[in-house]
């Protein structure tokens, strides 16, 4: 079985901007493809995360990395989640960088609920009901965004944190 590494849509492709279906049945082999090969996908981009409108397909599928500072709350590694839904826990906002592989080479500083509980079902069968903070809830809350059609910028009140990664070295914290 090989794994394919997708063409990823930059902003302006309509499919970015058009809210993404359900997925009927999450235990679909095409879907179990879609993941894996949108794993591959994100792996080779070094992405954080990837929603399926950013690789040209209109399901409500998302995969992102768990990384080790978040072991408290998942396992770290690559989760995938198709029909995913959070709620935030709390109204507490916290202020962090983002980039998305569908805007290269730029970050901004976005507001995101700093606690959340998401949903979703994996292409096994499995159930996931997790609580997530910090850099983890702000990665599933910028890929379910994808699913709406929404992109981070359009979360920024405040455009002045816009850099060019290059010119990113003086940004502070
Ligand atoms: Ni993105």
């Amino acid at each position: 079985m090989y794994m394919a590494i997708l063409q990823i849509a930059r902003m302006g492709r309509p499919v970015l901007r058009r809210p993404a279906e359900p997925v009927a049945d999450p235990s679909a082999p095409e879907i179990r493809r879609l993941a894996d090969d949108m794993l591959e996908t994100m792996i080779d981009a070094s992405g954080l995360g990837l929603a399926a409108p950013q690789v040209h397909v209109g399901l409500r599928v998302i995969v992102f990395r768990v990384l080790p500072m978040a072991a408290a709350e998942a396992e770290p590694g690559v989760r995938v989640l198709v029909n995913p839904t959070f709620e935030p826990l709390d109204d507490t906002l916290e202020s962090g960088w983002e980039g998305c592989l569908s805007i290269p080479d730029i970050r901004g500083k976005v507001r995101r609920y700093g606690r959340i509980r998401y949903r979703g079902v994996t292409p096994d069968g499995v159930e996931v009901d997790c609580v997530a903070t910090g850099l983890h809830a702000r990665v599933v809350q910028h890929e379910v965004d994808h699913l709406d059609g929404v992109l981070y910028l359009d979360r920024m009140s405040d455009l002045s944190s816009l850099t060019f990664v290059d010119e990113w070295g003086d940004h502070d914290e």
